[in-house]
């Protein structure tokens, strides 16, 4: 696929994320307290990063597991369209466990992935999404844990993509197309 030109201006910065996922592992580890084995369900891809930074601040004993959902394909605009491409490889039946999600902007594809995960009957199931885009939600899904609200902006960065690319950056940036 061919890439208009851009460039990324930041948005939040490496050294903000990081305090913020510290203060959200705080948090779940106070919620999770009781619990024998906490399992991570990471969203792949955008999640990858923020899950290892963030299983490393929890202190708690804790399992990971990944499924694959996309609803985007290559564009920048959302569909409703919502496939799980990789399933869990473990149970999480009468099991306590937190989803991680990079972004929830129109909410259907963690709608979709929590309604696929409830009918496995977990003990508690919980989310955690690093970004907030509120001014698009076309559902009712709630995260219990939000690293920030951010504006309606296309954002790339920290695991998150345009088109498979600037995953590896640092900070979270909003993409801007320079011609
Ligand atoms: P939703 O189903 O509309 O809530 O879309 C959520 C998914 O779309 C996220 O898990 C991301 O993978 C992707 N997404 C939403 N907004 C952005 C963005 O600004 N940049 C990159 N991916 C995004
Ligand atoms: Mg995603």
């Amino acid at each position: 696929m061919t890439q208009k030109p851009y460039t990324v201006d930041e948005l939040i910065s490496a050294k903000a994320i990081a305090a913020r996922v510290e203060a959200l592992a705080k948090e779940i580890s106070t919620h999770f307290a009781d619990t024998d084995k906490l399992i991570v369900v990471g969203l792949l891809r955008g999640s990858f990063i923020l899950i290892a930074d963030l299983v490393r601040k929890l202190d708690l004993p804790v399992e990971v597991d990944f499924m694959e959902a996309s609803s985007y394909g290559n564009a920048t605009e959302s569909s409703r369209e919502v496939r799980i491409l990789q399933d869990l490889r473990g149970e999480i039946g009468n099991r306590d466990v937190l989803v991680v999600e990079d972004i929830v902007d129109t909410g259907y594809t963690l709608k979709h992935v929590l309604e696929i995960l409830s009918t496995r009957h977990p003990r508690r199931m919980e989310v955690c999404a690093l970004l907030n885009k509120p001014s698009r939600r076309g559902t009712d899904v709630q995260a219990k844990w939000i690293g920030f609200d951010i504006p309606d902006k296309f954002v790339v960065g920290y695991g998150i993509d345009y088109a498979q690319r600037n995953r590896n950056l640092s900070h979270i940036g909003t993409v801007r197309f320079t011609e």
